[in-house]
């Protein structure tokens, strides 16, 4: 029997791991949850095992933050270049969206999670979009940890579905291209009213960002970590929150001159 997705989060003072600052915990929290094949490959079992492990994964991450208070959880879950694997990689992974999806609906409710599934859910099957519609639906008013669900997401296809959309405006003369700026640029993409992640974790050691939130991650702090993503636990989860914390965050500005006695 699984777990429901997410518990306590109704919970007032969360009880943090020693170390960390509850204070100076990231708002919204990314993660590229990368390495569920070689998970697998490494216990000698097909790839596909290691997806299905990869869900315990999330849900423990999910859990993991919306009890300690962290705002917002955005994963990748599938990316647009995803679709160029093995045909049966790609339809175990739309069925196990369904199934996860459909079993932890209930869990999600209950737990006051308001989850959004973020990319292009056109070309997904009929069934999944159902439950995905639904599921936004039914959780939209939650007051929980917003958990976002990148699914056929890929950066730069929201960067030109944001200026298209922009463009369709400003030919229709609704728009005057002068007003474009970053917030109503922001306001098109599909993280609209969700503040940009401060810490971007990415698993199983690769150094890049396949095409994940190009925009939104424009001064994120980067945590890459060996960990393959369906070994992520509290303790890795811990280790990347302390290393966001001894991080000075500048934004382009300079660091505070210490005081001088
Ligand atoms: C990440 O794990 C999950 C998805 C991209 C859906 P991978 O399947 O990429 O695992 P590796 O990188 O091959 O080990
Ligand atoms: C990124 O992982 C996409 C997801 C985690 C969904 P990939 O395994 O697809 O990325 P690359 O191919 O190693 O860059
Ligand atoms: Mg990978």
């Amino acid at each position: 029997m699984s777990r429901a997705l997410a518990t306590a989060s109704s919970r007032t003072q969360p009880v943090l791991p020693v170390g960390l600052d509850a204070a100076r915990l990231p708002a919204h929290v990314a993660v590229i949850m990368d390495g569920n094949g070689r998970w697998a490959r490494r216990r000698g079992l097909p790839r596909v095992m290691g997806h299905r492990e990869g869900v315990e994964a999330l849900k423990r991450t999910l859990r993991l933050c919306s009890d300690w208070g962290i705002g917002a959880l955005t994963a990748y879950a599938f990316s647009t270049e995803n679709w160029n694997r093995p045909g049966e990689e790609v339809s175990f992974l739309m069925t196990l969206f369904e199934r996860v999806l459909a079993r932890e609906l209930e869990g999600l409710e209950r737990e006051q999670v308001r989850i959004r599934f973020l990319g292009d859910l056109e070309p997904l099957p009929p069934g999944l979009r159902e439950l995905i519609a639904n599921a936004t639906a039914r959780t939209a008013a939650n007051s929980g940890i917003h958990f976002n669900v990148c699914t056929n997401y890929g950066g730069r296809a929201e960067l030109v579905h944001a200026a298209r959309r922009l463009a369709e405006q400003a030919a229709r003369g609704e728009l005057d291209p002068a007003r474009i700026d970053e917030e109503l640029f922001a306001a098109q993409l599909h993280t609209a009213g969700e503040p940009d992640p401060d810490l971007l974790i990415r698993t199983s050691g690769e150094q890049r960002i396949s095409n994940f939130l190009l925009w939104q991650l424009a001064y994120a702090e980067l945590h890459i970590t060996d960990v393959l993503w369906p070994d992520f636990n509290e303790a890795a989860l811990t280790t990347a929150l302390l290393d966001y914390q001894n991080r000075q965050r500048r934004f382009g500005g300079v660091a505070p001159t210490p005081h001088q006695p």
